[in-house]
């Protein structure tokens, strides 16, 4: 079970951390003379939010880290040069002093716990690690470039789509959705989620070649335009508001302006990303489309994007079973294919 541990020796050092994580993260409260004699910790993230100029504690923490396997930040009470420089001696881990800069320490704390996940990927088949740790640098940095109006690295992202097509070759894409669950870059999960969906149940029905790279590619950047939106918005641990919603649902429009800039889309790649909040009885944005109106690879794109979303752990909502979300996108009917739904449905159930 991964979780964050924050082990403290001060409640105000304790408060702190807690209330710039408590919206964002779930985390475990212990106290620092648990851990010294419990000796193990277990957690995926140590937050130690004690005062190592002391010498007996700085021990303590010394055993307690050699003894962990997961990743380490450190919150210091004061700005005490000797023992920052103690600290360095000890671990190459990030430190902030007090008072925090919750911002700051959130990214260190997200970028920490996503170092923890990326480790876990090294127990993967090769052709799914490789697969992984390419789709993670080349998606971060299509998402920047995007974001600060840079074209897509198109071909980092196409070479990160081979490798995604090379792994669904080998099936088992539980095994997929399981080594991506606890990162903590949303955008890039659900997108991975998405793409990988697509792209295993598209080989798992004998679609190959170039419909199954443009399906893959598809699939990675069907929600490009959410780079777009500002990140209050995106990263919102709670659900959004009405105001919220309108300023999100326009996501669609915004992946269109990008991909068609870029010169390199057919239209039914653009049309994955623009159109697959659609849906069959025409209530679905941005456009309202219905029916035939509505090809088989946006289909395909809906059925992965809807999945993708129920079996994903957002603090705010909790994760479904992939059985329960494929009970009740059955009963999804004039929204998603049914058809292709019940095909998708024994698929995840029968490979995985
Ligand atoms: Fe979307
Ligand atoms: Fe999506």
């Amino acid at each position: 079970m991964r979780y964050i541990g924050v082990i403290y020796d001060s409640k105000q050092a304790y408060e702190a951390v807690s209330s710039a994580l408590s919206s964002y993260f779930q985390f475990r409260k212990i106290p620092f003379e648990d851990c010294a004699t419990d000796g193990a910790l277990d957690a995926s993230l140590n937050i130690f939010c004690v005062n190592i100029g002391d010498k007996t504690t700085f021990e303590r923490v010394k055993g307690a880290i050699k003894n962990s396997q997961g990743e380490t930040l450190f919150v210091l009470p004061t700005h005490n040069s000797d023992s920052i420089s103690q600290l360095h001696h000890l671990t190459t881990a990030d430190h902030f002093v007090l008072p925090l800069d919750a911002e700051q320490f959130r990214t260190a704390t997200k970028s920490a716990l996503n170092r923890s996940v990326e480790k876990t990927w090294s127990a993967l088949e090769p052709v799914k690690q490789k697969a992984l740790k390419s789709a993670v640098v080349s998606f971060g940095k299509c998402f920047d470039q995007v974001a600060n109006g840079e074209p897509i690295p198109l071909d980092d992202i196409k070479d990160s789509c081979q490798h995604i097509c090379d792994a669904a070759e080998l099936g088992g894409l539980d095994n997929w959705i399981n080594a991506l669950d606890d990162h903590h870059d949303y955008s890039f999960r659900h997108s991975m989620f998405v793409c990988g969906s697509l792209t295993y149940f598209a080989h798992a029905m004998g679609i190959c070649g170039a419909e199954l790279d443009q399906l893959t590619l598809g699939g990675l950047l069907h929600d490009i335009g959410k780079s777009r939106i500002p990140l209050e918005i995106l990263d919102k641990p709670g659900k959004l508001d009405d105001r919220e919603w309108v300023i999100m649902k326009q996501h669609p429009v915004y992946s269109q302006e990008i991909l068609d800039r870029e010169n390199d889309f057919d239209a039914n790649l653009i049309a994955m990303a623009v159109y697959h909040h659609e849906k069959l009885d025409g209530s679905g944005y941005p456009d309202g489309l219905s029916g035939a109106k509505i090809n088989d690879h946006i289909r395909l794109t809906a059925i992965a994007d809807v999945y993708s979303a129920l079996i994903d752990k957002r603090s705010y909502k909790g994760s479904m079973t992939s059985e329960a979300a494929l009970e009740m996108m059955g009963g999804f009917k004039g929204h998603l294919d049914m058809d292709l739904v019940r095909e998708f449905r024994s698929f995840t159930l029968d490979n995985g």
